[in-house]
């Protein structure tokens, strides 16, 4: 069975049994900055989980873009993967234990057609904070699973939480049995041995995890279940991997087209980098050198080097996009929609990358002769780092050219150095935010509310996906950066421009506003930096035209603005353009 079947099937399974099946939320989380990335469909779902009321009722179910970065070494081997589409369906205070357990059990075996002998379970063991969970091993038994083949373990294996601190509860996970031997006689799901493949996960959430490390019990108790999709995909089709599935297959079947070199390892590592970089860029994200885009980078160049490693012209990048966006886009139709802007993020970032990687390869040689005239195996921190900083090298295509070497780099040293530069890098940009705020005469601030407007503007002439990324004001003009792939044209930039004049002169009063983050975000206030403000915001709202979080100052209605022209728009960077404009 083909993946979008599966998920198709999934979807309209729980339709039928009362859920709602809301939107994928973007793999960029939207106002949280505490995480890098969408990890797990229940992360968007959290304020629900703790008793908000959805909107869309008390039984949800979705397909879930997920990200996963902390095993970006591993992928190549034969199962990891960092993106990847995890299924789920939630009870938010509705359903518990019972019938989730007959609703997954039903979907596996009279959907999926899993015959009930593949499958084994386990359950939560108890401790102190929670107890052995038998309602939820009866409710198997109830099912059709045999006592046998329940397994208890302790909150290492059936405990689920995201992080450190939220809601979290025992899960049941269903393990599928690929009728592989036995390790030993002790095999079991637990093992990691590969003759079980972890299927489904199925979080009963009643409790909360605090700060202090203490267990409270929710309001409500909820169900959380995810299911991996690329790994349904891949036992279904009876296939080891998933790039023997048709997700990847296209791909990977033009890369031997291409390749001089056989290296199944490279191929699996451009095939992945490639779906999960593609869909990154597809759902906003940039490559750049801290956080998010730090990671995006990261993906992209080692995919690159994996390339250079086969021998495949990296000319060929295009061609793979165009096979990637051809087969996923029935799956997710934005890789077409996106398809431009796809291409011109990763091809600039190639040709970035390629400008000095043959002088960082070198200097790499050269390093490495020196440490290993000394006697020694290890590169140290500081030259992991410098290739890093001045060639661009992330820390894995280091870390893989010293080991084809027969090297090892010394990553501890690298991660700290690495650190103290991005604490360096995020008070920069925090100094620079803040002086954008600081000058307060009379025209600057005329700048800060054209800002607005033009941020404003730029959504309705160019479209939703513009998002401020940059500003720099002086007495003089105007600098705005913002997310949008292509060149403006003539006519966009003229159709923005009437349209500041317009708003400029309709005369709208800019009202001051404070009000909790929550609410601002509710509202759809626009913020470039939402981490950097406290609870309590600054927004201002020009009429209906645009709300903004802002420290300000601005002036109090648009007529004072005079007249808006825009002197220049270029490219700024990658998917960035920035417009120059003046008042006159
Ligand atoms: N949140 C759980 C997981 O990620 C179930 O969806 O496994």
């Amino acid at each position: 069975m083909k993946a979008i079947e599966i998920r198709n099937r999934y979807l309209n399974f729980f339709k039928k049994h009362g859920h709602t099946v809301i939107p994928s939320a973007p793999i960029i989380p939207e106002n949280d900055p505490s995480v890098l990335f969408t990890t797990a469909g229940m992360q968007p779902l959290v304020p629900y989980l703790l008793g908000e009321k959805h909107p869309a009722g008390t039984r949800l179910t979705d397909y879930q873009k997920c990200v996963r970065t902390n095993d970006i070494e591993e992928v190549g081997d034969n199962r990891h993967l960092t993106y990847f589409e995890m299924l789920g369906n939630w009870s938010l205070g509705d359903y518990f234990k019972e019938e989730s357990i007959k609703m997954s059990f039903d979907f596996l075996t009279q959907e999926l057609n899993i015959p009930v002998e593949k499958i084994s379970v386990t359950c939560f063991a108890g401790d102190e904070d929670c107890p052995r969970d038998e309602v939820t091993a009866e409710c198997w038994k109830k099912v059709g699973i045999p006592e046998e083949r329940i397994y208890y373990f302790g909150k290492d294996d059936n405990w689920w939480i995201a992080g450190e601190e939220g809601p979290c509860g025992p899960d049941t996970e269903m393990f599928y049995d690929t009728g592989k031997p036995k390790c030993s006689e002790n095999c079991n799901p637990s093992c990691g041995c590969g003759k079980y493949v972890e299927i489904w996960n199925n979080v009963f959430m009643e409790f909360f995890k605090g700060k202090d490390g203490k267990y409270t019990k929710l309001a409500q108790h909820n169900v959380d279940t995810g299911l991996g999709l690329e790994r349904m995909a891949m036992l279904l089709q009876g296939k080891e991997t998933p790039f023997d599935t048709e997700i990847f297959k296209p791909v990977m079947d033009k890369l031997v087209e291409l390749q001089k070199v056989d290296s199944i390892v490279s191929r699996r590592i451009i095939a992945e980098h490639l779906r999960s970089s593609m869909m990154i860029i597809c759902d906003g994200g940039r490559p750049s050198n801290i956080d998010r885009g730090y990671i995006l980078r990261r993906l992209i160049r080692r995919m690159i080097r994996h390339m250079n490693k086969l021998q495949i012209a990296l000319d060929e990048l295009s061609t793979l996009i165009d096979i990637n966006v051809e087969n996923l886009k029935e799956m997710y139709p934005a890789l077409e929609t996106n398809k431009e802007t796809i291409k011109t993020v990763m091809l600039e970032e190639k040709d970035k990358f390629v400008k000095t990687l043959t002088k960082g390869e070198k200097e790499f040689f050269k390093e490495m002769e020196i440490v290993k005239q000394q006697g020694k195996d290890m590169l140290d921190g500081k030259m992991v780092f410098r290739l890093y900083d001045t060639y661009g090298f992330p820390p894995e295509v280091t870390e893989e050219l010293a080991t084809e070497n027969g090297m090892k780099i010394d990553k501890k040293e690298f991660e700290r150095l690495f650190k103290e530069h991005q604490e360096k890098s995020r008070a920069g940009a925090e100094q620079k935010f803040k002086g954008g705020l600081a000058s307060t005469g009379e025209m600057e601030t005329k700048y800060h509310t054209a800002t607005h407007l033009l941020n404003a503007a730029l959504k309705v002439v160019l479209g939703s996906h513009v998002h401020q990324r940059g500003s720099n004001i002086t007495a003089e003009r105007m600098r705005f950066d913002f997310s949008h792939p292509a060149k403006m044209t003539d006519e966009e930039k003229q159709k923005t421009e009437e349209l500041v004049n317009k708003w400029i002169s309709d005369a709208i009063p800019v009202e001051h506003l404070e009000m909790k983050k929550d609410e601002a975000i509710r509202l759809g206030a626009e913020a470039m930096f939402i981490e950097k403000y406290g609870d309590i915001v600054s927004v201002y709202k020009i009429g209906d035209v645009s709300l903004e979080l802002c420290g300000g100052p601005h002036v109090t209605n648009t007529s004072e603005l005079g007249h808006f022209k825009i002197k220049k728009e270029e490219s700024s960077s990658s998917g960035i353009r920035r417009i120059k404009a003046i008042l006159e």
